[in-house]
């Protein structure tokens, strides 16, 4: 079954969907720093239903933003277009990765849910610590675990298997992925974001975030908070995985490397901050919604 498995894999690398040219043209785009936002807009309006992701995450309460934004230009001078930007990543690869309907997945509520969730709390710890790259570390949470979507995808048999393992004998995804698969979704995360060329610091972020230590140190705080955002997730969400037993936040790799830019994290009451959590809700509802609607 496992060579089964490698050979499928093999294929999944090879075929894995193309990037959307949306993506690449705004990749292409950013990249200039001359780029005018008008030249952004127009790219994103090509694309009908990027634009119509943009103006709904433009109006959710999630940007709290004081009125009504009709168009993709009103919404990228609201919103800047870094932020723009990773609004399309997230929402192009959400699209470019999920099945259509008849297809048999995971249960990929629980897994937005805990994605939406990491997004969410790792913005909240890069305003409440000031550390972080403020505009992007919502998608980088957004996104970390894209790995399991793709092994689902292509292999939702043994991927069923993996998943009933981790609640059974209690163990993680990955322990339970490298027992099944020989490979883990850490790995094939990167893999994808460096394949369809995104910002290297979201295939850094989906490679490192449960080895923070081993991340390049140019992106070792974005992926250090990805990380402790998506334990506290699953501490709070028990989204997605059944690996949470005795975790102490404060021995956690990305606690540690926190703790050296920003040592007042000690003084941070981890339970306080989980409890508070209740009030982001409503905003982890919506942005589920946008995006799976
Ligand atoms: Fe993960
Ligand atoms: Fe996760």
């Amino acid at each position: 079954m496992i060579q089964d498995f490698a050979k499928r894999l093999e294929k999944v690398i090879e075929f894995l969907p193309p990037i959307p040219i949306v993506m690449t043209e705004l990749l292409a785009a950013i990249a200039d720093e001359d780029v005018e936002m008008n030249a952004l807009a127009r790219i994103i309006s090509k694309d009908p239903s990027m634009s119509m992701n943009v103006l709904k995450i433009a109006n959710s309460a999630f940007y709290r933003l004081p009125y009504k934004v009709a168009t993709v230009e009103h919404a990228v001078k609201m919103m800047g277009m870094k932020e723009i930007t990773m609004i399309c990543l997230a929402c192009g690869t959400y699209r470019a990765l999920m099945p259509s309907r008849n297809v048999q997945t995971f249960n990929s509520d629980d897994f937005w849910k805990h994605s939406v969730a990491t997004g969410v709390i790792a913005r909240k710890i890069c305003r409440e610590l000031k550390v972080g790259d403020k505009n992007v570390i919502y998608f980088l949470g957004l996104l970390h675990d894209v790995g399991k979507v793709i092994l689902d995808r292509f292999a939702h048999d043994i991927y069923t298997l993996v998943i009933q393992t981790t609640y059974d004998e209690c163990i993680s995804m990955i322990e339970a992925e490298k027992r099944l698969i020989g490979e883990s979704h850490d790995v094939i995360g990167g893999f994808v974001m460096e394949k369809w060329k995104l910002p290297e610091v979201f295939a850094d972020v989906a490679r490192y975030h449960h080895t923070v230590m081993e991340s390049p140190e140019y992106n070792r705080i974005n992926v250090a908070i990805a990380s402790l955002a998506d334990q506290l997730a699953r501490v709070r969400y028990f989204g997605f995985g059944g690996d949470m037993s005795g975790v102490v936040f404060s021995e956690t790799e990305a606690f540690k490397v926190l703790e050296k830019v920003v040592p007042d994290i000690v003084n941070m009451d981890i339970f306080r901050f989980v409890h508070e959590l209740e009030t982001v809700d409503d905003e982890i509802v919506e942005m589920e919604k946008i995006l799976t609607s």
